[in-house]
């Protein structure tokens, strides 16, 4: 006699069975089992509903047809989704799992040019992008650097149209030019082409005959930082470089400015930050000074004023120069400078999108 819950234990082993279908083969298996004119589950049932008790008939039978429809739908839809798996040839196949697109990252160097950027792009400064390839006057003479400067030696300079040290060549008298040895030729730049007031940073490449080492490579990257007006005083210098220095770094960096000589400023300073790594206790980072060097600075001189045709009596200003790789150095604890030219997927994976 074949209860309702026979009916019901059957549902559940044919939905069992249907589950482990991934084939044609199965399917017809299943089929069988269940739907087999002779040996089928369902004809079994059928057959042993003639020993249900008369009363019992009806229902049986009704929850038995119910149950034949529902798993000979099942079994038409399963065919239908059988089918619709098998790929013409070349069709892409949409099971596979995905293929993970491969995102580049920004460049260590780019992540902080972009911080400090921002930085000073909330305080109102302009952002310029200048000329890898400059000429004489706008990286030296224009700023105060006279021909006979040490900074214009072919030593320190890549230059582009002069002969090298060629025995018994005549070097040329034109105007040379040369690649950017630092961003302050942006400073001349844009003081040519605009009046006062001035604020503006200047990030970019720049170019050195260094022989690459720990702290040396021929190429790496500056901001530059201009700001001119009336009455701007080097409380104004101090005041917007402490600033810049406590967002990029930490809230409670000290500051510490100490007299320097640049051709382009007067007074100059060289500006140090409490040591990231040690606190100021003394490490070999900071050769147990407890300062880091991070950047030059100083009040425009007039003499660059009057380059580019700016009134020095009447206009004041300051501009500093700050050097990214080295603060990539410390904010990152990378001890080689050349890392960050090499293209090692293993440092510049570390960084994010
Ligand atoms: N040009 C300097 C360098 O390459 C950095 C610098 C120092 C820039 C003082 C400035 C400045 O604008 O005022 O080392």
């Amino acid at each position: 006699m074949p209860p309702t819950t026979d009916i019901e234990a059957l549902r559940a082993t044919f939905q069992a069975d249907l589950e482990r279908v991934v084939n044609d083969q199965d399917l017809q298996t299943v089929r069988d089992r269940y739907l087999g004119r002779k040996q089928g589950a369902l004809a079994a049932l059928m057959k042993a509903m003639a020993d249900a008790p008369p009363a019992d008939r009806p229902a049986l039978g009704k929850a038995a047809n119910a149950l034949k429809r529902t798993i000979e739908q099942a079994l038409t839809h399963r065919r239908t989704t059988l089918q619709a798996s098998v790929r013409p040839a070349g069709a892409v196949d949409v099971t596979l799992p995905g293929r993970e697109i491969p995102f580049g990252r920004r460049h260590p160097l780019t992540l902080i040019r972009e911080q400090v950027e921002s930085i000073f792009g909330a305080m109102g400064f302009e952002i310029l992008q200048g000329p890898q390839v400059e000429d004489d006057y706008h990286n030296f003479e224009a700023l105060n650097m006279p021909p006979d400067h040490p900074a214009r030696d072919m030593q320190d300079t890549f230059y582009l149209d002069r002969p090298m040290s060629g025995v018994g060549e005549t070097p040329s008298t034109d105007p040379a030019t040369l690649l950017r040895t630092h961003t302050s030729g942006m400073q001349i730049r844009y003081m040519e082409t605009h009046e006062p007031p001035v604020r503006i940073i200047a990030p970019g490449t720049v170019f050195r005959r260094d022989t690459p080492d720990l702290t040396h490579s021929p190429m790496f990257v500056q901001v530059e930082g201009l700001l001119v007006g009336e009455g701007i005083t080097m409380a104004d210098l101090k005041g917007t470089l402490v600033a810049f220095l406590r967002a990029f770094f930490d809230a409670d960096t000290r500051v510490m400015f100490r007299p320097s000589f640049f051709p382009y400023t007067e007074p100059s300073a060289e500006v140090f930050i409490s040591c990231v790594f040690c606190d100021s206790t003394g490490c070999p980072v900071c050769k147990q000074t407890g300062w880091l060097e991070i950047l030059g600075c100083g009040m425009v001189h007039p003499a660059v004023f009057e380059a580019v045709g700016y009134d020095p009596e009447r206009y004041t200003g300051w501009a500093f120069g700050l050097g990214i790789d080295r603060v990539a150095l410390l904010k990152h604890r990378v001890e080689d400078i050349r890392l960050f030219y090499d293209n090692d997927l293993r440092l510049l994976e570390q960084f994010p999108h």
